[in-house]
């Protein structure tokens, strides 16, 4: 068993999963690197400082049923496992009244029901060791909806009510979450998100476009995990949103109204 600290990060082959991959693996961590997508997973290990304590292992958050053996395969790489970034996911960009319910189906599948068969699978993992932590990378829309996310906010706002009762029935275990709620940050997001038919959008949205760079991003994940925090709002001036909806709710909903955000 490795000295190393070790992180299995999911959605690791692209965007903010990435950046967080580089960032750990510049901290001395051993890592495991999860997406669907192996080569980009490799090109990712390749930027690492060094490839001998990263290793890759392909997973589809779609295949619930895959998670257990999966998250065996894991914990055999290193022996151990000691936190898990939960950041595989993906984005809507649809009308209520013009999305086919099997796309809202496949948002809860992959953000929600795939990440809860994996903490599942890992969770005893975690119960034996007496320690572990969990980072759920859920949004700025995992705590109030905006148009055009119906299912892609309910996937995020079902993480919340999922670890916030997680981290209570696992307390006495050590077992820590940090929920992380992003808000525009520049990497694929919108480019994937699933469209009324469940095709991609195939365009970059332009709040995404002027949205933080990853690796600050990254950055303030890496500290929050160390740190610990339970809850960690990321971004530029849209994460004040949050206070406002709390604060201030009938406020919020005009403003919402008249915002042009897709
Ligand atoms: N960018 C933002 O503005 C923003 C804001 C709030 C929250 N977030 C959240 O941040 C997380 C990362 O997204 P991103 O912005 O970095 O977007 P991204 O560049 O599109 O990355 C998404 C990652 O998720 C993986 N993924 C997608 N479907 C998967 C599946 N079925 N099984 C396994 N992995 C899958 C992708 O890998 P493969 O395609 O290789 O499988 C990719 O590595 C997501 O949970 C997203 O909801 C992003």
């Amino acid at each position: 068993m490795t000295d190393q600290k070790v992180i299995w990060i999911t959605g690791a082959s692209s965007g903010i999963g990435r950046a967080a991959a580089l960032r750990f693996a510049n901290a001395g961590y051993a890592l495991i690197l999860s997406a669907r997508d192996l080569e980009a997973l490799e090109e990712v290990k390749a930027q690492c400082p060094t490839s001998d304590h990263v290793k890759i292992l392909g997973l589809d958050l779609a295949k619930s049923e895959e998670m257990p053996n999966k998250t065996q395969e894991a914990i055999a790489m290193f022996g151990k496992i000691d936190i898990l970034l939960h950041n595989a996911g993906i984005s809507q960009r649809s009308l209520i009244k013009e999305t086919a319910l099997s796309v809202d189906r496949k948002l809860m599948e992959i953000n929600f029901f795939g990440t809860v068969a994996l903490t599942k699978a890992i969770l005893p993992h975690f119960i034996q060791n007496q320690q572990g932590h969990f980072g759920v990378v859920s949004s700025l829309v995992g705590k109030f909806g905006t148009p055009y996310r119906s299912a892609y906010a309910a996937s995020k706002h079902a993480l919340h009510g999922f670890f916030d009762t997680l981290r209570a029935e696992h307390f006495q275990d050590h077992i820590t979450v940090t929920l992380i709620c992003p808000g525009f940050i520049r990497t694929n997001v919108s480019i994937n998100a699933l469209t009324a038919d469940g095709s991609p959008l195939n365009e970059m949205d332009e709040a995404q476009e002027k949205g933080m760079k990853p690796e600050d991003c990254a950055e303030e994940i890496f500290k929050a995990i160390n740190r610990k925090k339970e809850e960690v709002l990321i971004g530029g001036k849209e994460t004040y949103a949050v206070y406002l909806k709390r604060f201030f709710p009938t406020l919020f909903s005009k403003i919402l109204n008249k915002a042009k955000v897709r």
